[in-house]
């Protein structure tokens, strides 16, 4: 019989974007309507701020990032950008605020999943305050909140490369 053959990189890699995808569209046509608008924690290239932009036409789409350097054609509005450490910026944000987010995609880690991990406990109770009654938050690494229900996968995304989680309403 032949072994399974190992996962690599790419793998990974495609199951994240797939599944990046898939969890966006399904988060935003839950949210579709709301009056709250949208945050995007990590811009890097900009290619899921593109995504957001193109397909959320109802809500402001604020992008979360300590030093902007996307596509051109992915760089957000300048009074859209919150420039700085979201451990600082986002406990702000609650003032500014107060209605709190419809959807929040976080996106912050790098190729170190142990260093993920940390963050994404880190900033958890930073994020669950921030997302409205009935809201959606969408991250790549499983983040770690008190009262959020963790959301079925849509269909299309790989357990464990996309997390969805729900603020009750
Ligand atoms: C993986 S990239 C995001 C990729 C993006 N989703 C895309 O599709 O192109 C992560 C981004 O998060 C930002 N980031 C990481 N830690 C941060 C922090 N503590 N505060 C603000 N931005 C941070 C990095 O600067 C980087 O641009």
């Amino acid at each position: 019989m032949s072994e399974q053959p190992t996962t690599t990189r790419l793998d990974l890699f495609i199951d994240r974007m797939v599944s990046q995808r898939a969890s966006l569209d399904s988060a935003i046509a839950r949210t579709m309507g709301r009056p709250e608008p949208v945050f995007e924690l990590g811009l890097g290239n900009g290619r899921t701020f593109h995504h957001m932009r193109e397909r959320i036409t109802d809500r402001d789409v604020y992008v979360f990032e300590r030093a902007v350097a996307s596509h051109p054609d992915s760089t957000p509005a300048e009074h859209l950008v919150i420039l700085g450490d979201v451990r600082e910026t986002l406990p702000a944000a609650l003032d500014r605020f107060p209605q709190g987010a419809s959807l929040i995609h976080a996106d912050l880690g790098g190729h170190d999943r142990a260093k993920n991990d940390v963050f994404a406990r880190l900033i958890s109770p930073l994020i669950e305050p921030l997302l409205a009654p009935g809201g959606l938050m969408v991250s790549s690494d499983r983040m770690y909140f008190e009262h959020l229900e963790e959301q079925p996968l849509p269909p299309g995304a790989v357990p464990g490369r996309c997390f969805t989680y729900l603020k009750a309403a």
